[in-house]
């Protein structure tokens, strides 16, 4: 598969098979999401797979965290139903940035580090992404988990800034293409608009 292809043919996938995923896909997954580029090459990436009764605390965890905000009179947004998925889907890749957590961002100098963090550990997911796509997989992005990020750090036992999480199954519906700006619409050519 050509990448062009891969990136046209990505969507986000929210129903799974039941199919189990074999560690050797999310293996050839997780190789594209290491061969990303990151600034000053410090690939600031861990991957924590979870599958079966793990990923049910992590959903668990999500729907109580949810639910706390809406006690509070706040929107829980897309966070109960990214709970569910995270349930159905066989696997579930916890993204960490090991070098950092978000306390750091207090921080000036540790705040530019957060940002090009971010934005290498954003490239690697992106890989693992079209990765899946080669591979016939679904993918999931996921940030809903921040309503339960202190809950979920200290379950895993990670001290490290959680990023984000992917869901990986294969996939039981074929999503519409969600619409986009053209390219045009959101490039400018020098100074000048
Ligand atoms: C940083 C990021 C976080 C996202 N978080 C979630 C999420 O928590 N739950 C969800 O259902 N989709 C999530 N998505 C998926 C987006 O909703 C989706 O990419 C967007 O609507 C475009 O659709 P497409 O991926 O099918 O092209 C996330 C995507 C990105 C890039």
């Amino acid at each position: 598969m050509k990448i062009g292809e891969a990136i046209v043919q990505r969507r986000s996938v929210r129903k799974y098979k039941a199919e189990p995923l074999s560690r050797e896909l999310i293996g050839q997954a997780l190789e594209a999401a290491t061969q990303a580029p990151s600034g000053k090459n410090a690939q600031p990436w861990e991957f924590i797979v979870l599958e079966g009764e793990d990923k049910a605390k992590i959903a668990e965890m999500m729907v109580s965290g949810a639910e706390q905000l809406e006690a509070m009179g706040n929107k829980s947004g897309s966070a109960k139903r990214s709970a569910g998925i995270i349930q159905e889907a066989p696997a579930v890749i916890m993204v960490y940035n090991p070098r950092q957590n978000k306390a750091d961002k207090a921080n000036p100098v540790q705040e530019v580090m957060w940002s090009v963090d971010t934005q290498s550990v954003g490239a690697a997911i992106q890989n693992l992404l079209l990765k899946a796509v080669e591979l016939g997989l679904g993918s999931l992005w996921i940030c809903d988990i921040f309503v339960a990020e202190e809950q979920i750090s200290a379950w895993l036992g990670r001290e490290g800034g959680l990023m984000a999480a992917v869901a990986l199954g294969w996939p039981a519906e074929e999503p519409i293409p969600r619409p986009r700006k053209s390219w045009q619409e959101v490039t400018h050519w020098g100074r000048g608009h």
